[in-house]
């Protein structure tokens, strides 16, 4: 067998352009000639997209943070096994929009500090990390503005406002200096040519 793939993540507040600088960062390295797995989370299976729609939409105080821990872990669980895991094995890169920094920000700080249990169901049930993990750093109003402007109806944690926003980005930040060796951190508030450029030279 060939040498296992690159697992690339994004993460960051909602509307920072991590779709965005997925999406161009699979396009750079397709164009390379390099074969690219695109994918996200919540979802990036058939059973895990089903649970996305049970985590994203209705009211946003129809989970607990517990119970939501569990729904992402098994969204992610079915994730790695069908399509992240048989990819890398492949030896292809797989990029990924969102992955377990989210679950430790979203679920581990906003209704309590949670942390450690999503740590340790993190070990339990996935216990792998990214090789590399762009965070795409962003003011959180812009970031919200740009969210709003989608109009969709995943909107469970868009409706938690500016001041989880606040609190998530501070939180990324301290992500990144809490595994130095994978993060890296890019200003998000500028065209999306040039934080592609900076993502792309991340792994020249
Ligand atoms: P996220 O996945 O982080 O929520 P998206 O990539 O979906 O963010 O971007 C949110 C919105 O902002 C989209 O409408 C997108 O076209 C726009 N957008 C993304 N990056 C930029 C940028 N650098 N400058 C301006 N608008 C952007
Ligand atoms: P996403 O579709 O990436 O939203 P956006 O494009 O607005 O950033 O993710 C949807 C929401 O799911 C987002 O508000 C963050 C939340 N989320 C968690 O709360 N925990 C998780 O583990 C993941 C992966 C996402």
């Amino acid at each position: 067998m060939g040498a296992p793939g690159r697992f690339i993540t994004f993460e960051g507040i909602d509307g920072s352009g991590k779709s965005t600088q997925a999406r161009l960062l699979a396009e750079h390295l397709r164009a390379g000639g390099s074969p690219v797995v695109l994918t996200r989370e919540p979802g990036g299976s058939p059973g895990a997209e089903e649970i996305r729609k049970l985590v994203l939409e209705g009211d946003p105080d129809k989970w607990s943070a517990e119970t939501e821990i569990l729904l992402f872990t098994a969204a992610r669980r079915d994730h790695l096994e069908k399509t992240i895991q048989p990819a890398l094995d492949a030896g292809q890169t797989v990029i990924c929009d969102r992955f377990a920094d989210s679950t430790r920000l979203y679920q581990g700080i906003t209704r309590g500090d949670l942390r450690g249990l999503v740590d340790q169901l993190h070990s339990l049930m996935i216990g792998r990390e990214p090789d590399l993990t762009v965070i795409i750093d962003m003011d959180p109003a812009k970031g919200l503005a740009r969210a709003k402007g989608r109009q969709g109806t995943e909107e469970r944690f868009e409706d938690f406002g500016l001041e989880l926003q606040q609190k998530m980005r501070a939180g990324f930040l301290a992500l990144a200096r809490e595994f130095p060796d994978r993060c890296r951190v890019i200003d998000g508030d500028r065209p999306m040519d040039s934080v592609a450029a900076d993502v792309a030279s991340l792994l020249a």
